[in-house]
């Protein structure tokens, strides 16, 4: 896997043909981004562990799971077990971040700390160590199809500085508004994870859209 990742995610997709959306984009993209929402955590309901079980048998692609989920600690190893490549839960609806990191290694998935757009970076940065993958939202969790949010790359910044300076082995990811116009100064920021949905399965060629985005983002 190259340092740049572009994960699709699937939100933006037609949820009647998830197959054929994966398919798409499977020579291009490094993981597919799949959002689980559960009307508790964010006032919207996608999709869960049937669809995600489902759809890890269409499609190579590794499954980058955004939990955007109430009780994570009850959930989230389903998601390993179901296949995921990675498995990333809210610090927000976490009581024991670093437990619930623990027990997703150990249900074979890597483990991702997602903190949203009203959440500062500090506080968990001394956490960073039990996860491979911070998530930072560029925008407010919930919906696609939200305009990006510029400032929020202070907390890249911040996270990229102490990854850095710590020597930690983690993924720096943005998700909200990512787009051939927004992905440079993710890049700039110190983003190397980069998840698109209306960028990529909003464009005639969701592959294409892929290469644009990976080429604008190593330029
Ligand atoms: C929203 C989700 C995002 C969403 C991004 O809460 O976490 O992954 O799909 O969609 P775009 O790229 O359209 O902003
Ligand atoms: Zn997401």
């Amino acid at each position: 896997m190259s340092n740049t990742v572009i994960a699709p995610s699937i939100l933006a997709a037609d949820f009647a043909r998830l197959a054929e959306s994966a398919a798409a984009v499977e020579g291009s993209a490094d993981w597919l981004h799949v959002d689980v929402m559960d009307y508790h955590f964010v006032p919207n309901l996608t999709i869960g562990l049937p669809v995600v079980r489902s759809l890890r048998k269409a499609t190579t692609l590794p499954f980058d799971c955004h939990l955007m989920i109430a009780d994570p600690a009850r959930w989230a190893t389903q998601y390993a077990e179901a296949g995921a490549y990675n498995v990333t839960f809210h610090a927000e609806a976490a009581t024991d971040p670093a437990a619930i990191a623990k027990d997703l290694r150990a249900a074979g998935s890597r483990a991702g700390l997602a903190i949203d757009r009203d959440t500062p970076v500090e506080g968990y940065l001394d956490l960073l160590p039990h996860f491979d993958l911070l998530l930072i939202m560029t925008i407010k969790a919930g919906f696609g199809g939200q305009a990006f949010i510029p400032e929020l790359l202070e907390k890249v910044r911040t996270a990229r500085r102490h990854v850095d300076t710590g020597h930690l082995e983690l993924r720096i990811e943005v998700d909200g508004g990512v787009a051939e116009d927004t992905i440079a100064a993710c890049a700039e920021a110190g983003a190397d994870t980069f998840v698109a949905g209306t960028a990529v399965f909003g464009a005639d060629d969701p592959a294409a859209a892929v290469r644009r985005l990976r080429a604008v983002a190593t330029s």
